[in-house]
């Protein structure tokens, strides 16, 4: 689909530009703004003093990134994580982003529920991690005004919803519009708002399904798709045999989305978001 291939130990480079020397310019504690830039170690470009900006959008009328000024020392996108499940999803950005990468700093993994699997893989990892369950709460909207209240104290720059099961409200979605992104498993819009997507697709007898990630606006599974990738049905198809070549491949293009987030080079034009 037009997707750009990269091995991930190539995320910390950019294939037009060489490489990447310094980026990010997270604003942080600045509500909703931050802009990534990419700086190069090629010449000074006229118009660009030697980096790359991503332009001010709007997400379904919700602020997009913005720049906040120029970038003097390398800084890691710092990104929260919320999980609700077995994690695989949240592994395969711990493997893509190890502590100390340049590029993606994870600094946070927040969960709704206590016993999920993904919290041994951010443990493994020495993540900090943040049970937030809802049973603690009067309400869902007080239990995610406490989660965006941890995610803020970790300095998260960009949030990733990796299997997170409740749907969100303006606590939320508002302090992190634009900055908040999610994978879901088919080709958005097709079999969206559901948890099982992929007995969706088998049911419907569609030929091919996938998975999508998307900024997260208060449409569910409906904000701007950032990638896809195509997984074809294969006639023997159980829910579980589709679902593990879906995943296969979610776990390809989310750590991709957030490396090519964190180096700036993704941009929003209305619907529709350009991948420089
Ligand atoms: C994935 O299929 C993802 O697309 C969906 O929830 C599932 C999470 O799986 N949103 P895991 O917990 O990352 O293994």
């Amino acid at each position: 689909m037009g997707w750009p291939r990269m091995p991930p130990n190539s995320l910390g480079r950019s294939p037009d530009c060489g490489r990447v020397v310094a980026y990010a310019d997270c604003g942080r504690g600045s509500g909703t703004l931050w802009q990534a830039r990419l700086y190069t170690n090629e010449a000074p470009r006229p118009e660009g003093r030697g980096f790359k900006m991503m332009e001010p959008g709007r997400i379904g009328g919700l602020p997009t990134p913005i720049d906040r000024g120029r970038v003097e020392a390398a800084t890691p996108l710092r990104i929260g994580v919320l999980v609700s499940g077995r994690g695989s999803n949240l592994r395969a950005l711990l493997e893509a982003f190890p502590v100390g990468h340049p590029l993606v700093h994870i600094g946070l993994v927040v969960t709704n529920r206590s016993g999920c699997g993904a919290i041994e893989y951010a443990r493994e990892a020495a993540i900090p991690v943040e049970i937030v369950s809802g049973s603690d709460y009067a309400s869902r909207d007080a239990q995610q005004a406490a989660m965006a209240a941890r995610l803020a104290a970790a300095e998260s720059d960009l949030v990733v919803l990796a299997g997170y099961d409740q749907v969100l409200g303006p606590s939320l979605l508002e302090p992190y519009a634009g900055r908040m992104i999610n994978i879901h498993p088919s080709l958005l819009p097709a079999f969206g708002g559901t948890l099982h997507a992929q007995a969706a697709a088998l049911r419907h007898g569609v030929k091919v399904t996938g998975c999508t990630v998307h900024f997260v606006t208060p449409e569910i599974d409906g904000g701007p798709i950032i990638a896809q990738e195509v997984v074809p049905i294969r006639d023997e198809d159980t829910v579980e045999s589709l679902s593990l070549r879906i995943l296969a491949q979610e776990h390809v293009i989310l750590p991709r989305v957030v490396a090519l987030i964190a180096a700036g080079k993704v941009r929003v034009e209305g619907r529709r978001v350009r991948v420089d």
